[in-house]
């Protein structure tokens, strides 16, 4: 399992709000900084949310290209339909949403197939209870702490309790957090039990990329 030890906090990057016609300088700035532990793969469809970014093709040009493993967040309908294109791209963990399957338990067990990581993400409306029934299986649990679809968003206060409820409940799961991070909501998060922040738009209001991550994880060492 690659969520880390639950102590350690690990940064997952997300190269959505990188400009999309010119991301290899930035994402190559992110991988060779050493303050990152993965990059964000944000995946959308035009249907379960409506914009569409990346697909499988530019997966692969990444993990070929990039040192640092490559998670990929599927924000589409049908999510099996991608796993296999996903899975040969390179990507190490896959992570799908919980509300666009009746059939979680099959869709974990066939990603599990195909050797990678596995996660499932809840909606900030999406209760916990769903996962009890496949708790056992998660190498993550990704709990979004904006609505999915857009980067550059308030993160619901809401969301915190969630993750602590969470981490509560299944004290040696990995849990990501998903949207609105930065170096002011990032401790609350982590005190709440939170160990892999993903974090967008704020490296796009920073100097640098390399210094945006650096106060990223800043916020996360003072706290206890
Ligand atoms: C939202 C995406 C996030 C997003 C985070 O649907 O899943 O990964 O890029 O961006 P920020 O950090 O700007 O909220
Ligand atoms: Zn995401």
């Amino acid at each position: 399992m690659e969520g880390g030890d639950l102590v350690t906090m690990q940064l997952a990057p997300s190269i959505l709000s990188f400009d999309p016609a010119n991301f290899l300088a930035p994402v190559q700035e992110v991988a060779t900084s050493g303050l990152a532990d993965w990059i964000h793969l944000d995946v959308m469809d035009g249907q379960f949310v409506p914009p569409i970014t990346f697909g499988a093709e530019l997966a692969k040009s990444l993990t070929s290209q990039i040192s640092l493993p490559v998670e990929a967040h599927l924000m589409t309908l049908t999510p099996e339909l991608h796993f296999e294109a996903f899975c040969q791209a390179g990507c190490r963990r896959i992570i799908f949403h919980v509300e666009t399957t009746a059939h979680t338990h099959r869709l974990i067990q066939e990603l599990k197939s195909y050797g990678t990581e596995v996660g499932v993400a809840l909606n900030p409306a999406t209760p916990l209870a769903m996962i009890e029934p496949i708790e056992e299986m998660l190498d993550i649990l990704l709990i979004m702490t904006v609505n999915p679809g857009w980067g550059g968003q308030a993160l619901i206060p809401a969301c915190v309790q969630k993750v602590r409820e969470a981490r509560e409940r299944w004290p040696g799961l990995p849990i990501e957090v998903d949207g609105g991070v930065d170096p002011a909501t990032l401790p609350a998060l982590r005190k709440a039990g939170a160990n892999v922040f993903v974090v967008g738009s704020y490296l796009t209001r920073t100097p640098s990329i390399q210094e945006g991550l650096r106060q990223v994880r800043e916020a996360g060492e003072v706290v206890t």
